[in-house]
């Protein structure tokens, strides 16, 4: 069984949809262990409710370089064949994704590469779009940056507030990750350049 790392830092309702998918048998392998680097989240909760592992080590009052030092110890000994970003609000290192021995995917609530960082579905309703979206990627030095593995559209409607289109891009989310993770799981997703190819009959 591939064994998936979460890394959270709060609600965790993509964690959810992936503890579902698992839960499921379609998420091509299982989520093992879940590390919040905030402690006390809900997404903590949903994990042990689960039975998975879930342990918080904040990154306040460390240094990057420990704080990343911590998460190393608790991931690499579970040699994971993939670690998730599902609502993880910090950076991590070219340091660490240098050393981490598996590949990292990020969701992220825009259409990248259209409105990077934090506060994407604000950006997106300020900036006025019609179309928005979500998009799960490799995650590469540099923010919301890697290959795109997946992307799904949500057209902005008329009578939007930031609320209600990050709802809709949420399921969005929630739909691409799972479906994402198990095409890198099962090994038809393959990194050519920017591009991330899908080999046929997958
Ligand atoms: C999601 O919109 C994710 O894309 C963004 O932060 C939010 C986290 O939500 N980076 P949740 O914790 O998965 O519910």
């Amino acid at each position: 069984v591939k064994k998936v790392g979460v890394l959270i830092s709060g609600r965790g309702s993509n964690l959810q949809a992936l503890l579902d998918s698992a839960r499921a048998g379609t998420l091509g392998g299982d989520v093992v262990v879940v590390v919040s680097n905030v402690e006390g989240v809900p997404g903590l909760e949903r994990a042990r409710a689960a039975g998975v592992p879930a342990l918080a080590l904040p990154h306040r009052g460390r240094t990057r370089e420990r704080h990343e030092q911590e998460m190393l110890e608790a991931l690499l000994p579970r040699r994971l064949d993939l670690l998730c970003l599902a609502g993880y609000m910090r950076l991590l290192s070219p340091a660490f994704l240098r050393v981490f021995p598996a590949p990292v995917l990020n969701v992220h609530p825009s259409l990248l590469p259209a409105f990077p960082g934090v506060d994407a579905q604000r950006q997106a309703w300020e900036y006025g779009v019609k179309v928005s979206g979500a998009t799960v990627h490799f995650v590469s030095e540099g923010l919301d940056a890697g290959p795109v593995v997946a992307q799904e559209a949500v057209p902005v409607r008329e009578d939007d507030t930031v609320e209600s289109l990050a709802a809709r891009i949420l399921e969005a989310e929630h739909r691409i990750f799972p479906a994402a993770v198990c095409r890198v799981l099962d090994g038809t997703c393959r990194v050519v350049g920017r591009r991330v190819r899908v080999e046929a009959g997958a």
